[in-house]
């Protein structure tokens, strides 16, 4: 077996000294660099990323396992995505450190390498990268928080924020209980233990091959989640051995296995846009039609907030993922590989469930006809996705006259007006939040309501724009409008009082507007400029594809090996 790093630690020469000699500064002994394969440690450790803050000692086990095994494992920081913290939003960001992955791993002497990831962003930014250059890779996940705790009930991660602070807005919350609710929900390390983003990824990586089997809900404090970490260094030593790369795991089936547990988990809406992302870049022909095709017919299983619920904690004492895919029987590939060798098939065989009510059976699912939604239609020719389950049924066929804001700033200063000329039959009409026009496509398709709606006690409109929308979050909430509006999208041409007609049956949406007056409308539109005329701002403004290419970057679909590159010194 030929090592790429014996291209660094191999050399008998000055080079190789050079490779050698500063290595050794940190205390590690010769036989180290004895030719054993090199295990890359990509580490999103990050104190601004509250959600892999426990990294470090995770990093620990998987480093165990690979010197158990026979490897030398490196640990190597990339960019980390905070997503309760970094601004204007995370996605921004996701294709840079899905860059600073990818060029990080090339540069350096690494035979295979483990991905930790946990917040939103992390997870796709690190397939992403690792992706394009195809080496043997198994990702780790940093697990879920343990389930929040308030006042004698459950409370999860980002689903009980929105609903607390509507209660605030409509005067059933104090704000005194408000603030006492905030140690309550985030009580350990982990990341979001909805079936949020994050845990969707989870999943995602799971269903995928890349993670070994209970990756996905194990809690970040279990000491099986470190034992786990343990075993994932084991492995990656064997995959390299294996020559077991990232293209021979992520085929076409892994991915439709993938789309398939996201419906059966009721998982978020922006796995839609990652997935694609991370297909395009592996070389895997995967669109928006496939998410609304396979996902059809795949009824949701799993009893978790935000449509249910249980939280992530629960789901895996239930029995976890491996339970939930057994379950979907002929609905997954099971001839599918994974990253320990063996098919999703075998992995999942004898999974047992512990609990039904977390964990519903395909004869007796949670919800019928889970998955995707993706619409088309006058508004977005491109596509536009809305998620059933987290929808109000009676409002999946609508028709309402459009109140319009045409940006973020905007819906805030006026939401609250007591005049807004609103009820609850109209369609919330958000522009200017996609890809370009934000820019970064925030999660903030999910708008509050008017208060005076909320005061009704009505609790669902149906909201329309470019932007995404938090996985742990609820709605009728049509998202990812493509083209955006900043693009040039008919969303730029929407105007108050129009009426909006929403089909998710029929996957439609249509503005009621004639051709000729949307072309002469389309006359009067301004291009928006990019905030910066510099630096990554204006790298992503000019090159940032719309949300059904998965917003990834133009230059950066497809991959570019693990080749060595040539050396400088
Ligand atoms: Fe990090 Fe939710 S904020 S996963």
């Amino acid at each position: 077996m030929k090592l790429r790093s014996a291209a660094w630690f191999g050399l008998r020469n000055r080079d190789g000294f050079i490779h050698r000699s500063w290595m050794k500064n940190q205390g590690l002994p010769d036989h180290l660099f004895d030719g054993r394969p090199v295990i890359g440690i990509c580490n999103t450790w990050s104190e601004l990323t509250p959600c892999n803050a426990h990294f470090r000692k995770i990093a620990d086990h998987v480093k165990r396992g690979v010197y158990e095994a026979g490897g030398f494992p490196l640990e190597f920081p990339v960019m980390s995505l905070g997503e309760t913290l970094m601004r204007p939003t995370t996605m921004l960001f996701r294709n840079l450190v899905s860059m600073d992955v990818e060029e990080s791993i090339r540069a350096n002497p690494v035979d295979g390498v483990v991905l930790l990831a946990g917040c939103d962003k992390t997870t796709p930014a690190l397939l992403m990268g690792a992706a394009s250059c195809d080496l043997p890779a198994l990702m780790l996940s940093g697990g879920p928080m343990l389930n929040g705790k308030f006042r004698g009930r459950d409370i999860g991660s980002g689903t009980d924020v929105w609903k607390f602070s509507e209660d605030v807005r409509c005067g059933a919350m104090s704000m005194c209980d408000f603030m006492a609710a905030e140690a309550c929900m985030s009580r350990s390390a982990g990341h979001c233990m909805t079936m949020g983003t994050a845990s969707t990824m989870a999943c995602v990586v799971e269903a995928l091959g890349m993670g070994l089997p209970t990756n996905a809900a194990i809690p970040a404090v279990d000491s099986r989640r470190y034992a786990l970490a343990h075993t994932a260094g084991r492995r990656i030593v064997e995959m390299v051995k294996e020559d077991l790369r990232m293209s021979k795991i992520l085929t076409r089936k892994a991915f439709e296995n993938a789309i398939r547990v996201v419906g059966a988990i009721g998982g978020s809406t922006n796995a839609v846009i990652h997935l694609l992302a991370i297909a395009g870049r592996i070389g895997v022909d995967l669109t928006l039609h496939d998410w609304d095709v396979l996902g059809r017919n795949v009824p949701c299983l799993l009893n978790l907030m935000p449509a249910g619920k249980y939280l992530m904690e629960d789901f895996y004492y239930a029995g976890g993922l491996p339970t939930l895919i057994r379950e979907l029987g002929d609905l997954i590939h099971r001839d599918a590989l994974t990253v320990n060798g063996k098919t999703i098939g075998e992995n999942v065989a004898e999974a047992d469930c512990f609990d039904r009510e977390v964990i519903r059976t395909a004869k007796d699912p949670f919800r019928d006809n889970s998955g995707i939604a993706v619409l088309r239609g006058n508004l977005c020719p491109n596509g536009a996705v809305l998620k059933p389950s987290a929808a109000t049924p009676e409002l999946m066929k609508h028709s309402g006259r459009a109140v319009v804001f045409d940006n973020i700033e905007d819906f805030y200063a006026r939401i609250d007006a007591p005049d807004l000329d609103v009820d609850e039959r109209s369609v919330l009409v958000l522009k200017n939040c996609g890809p370009r026009g934000y820019p970064g496509m925030p999660e903030v398709g999910n708008m509050p309501l008017p208060p005076k709606i909320l005061k009704k006690g009505i609790t669902d409109m149906v909201r329309i724009s470019d932007a995404r929308m938090s996985g742990t979050a609820f709605g009728t909430v049509v998202l990812h409008i493509s083209p955006e509006a900043a693009a040039g999208g008919t969303l730029a041409l929407v105007q108050n009082g129009d009426v909006i007609d929403l089909d998710v049956h029929a996957r439609r949406l249509q503005l009621e507007v004639s051709d000729s007056e949307l072309v002469r409308r389309k006359q009067q539109w301004k291009a928006p400029q990019p905030v910066f005329e510099r630096g990554y701002y204006k790298l992503y403004f000019d090159h940032v594809m719309q949300a059904d290419r998965g917003a990834d970057l133009d230059f950066l679909p497809g991959g570019s090996g693990a080749g060595v590159p040539r050396d400088s010194h």
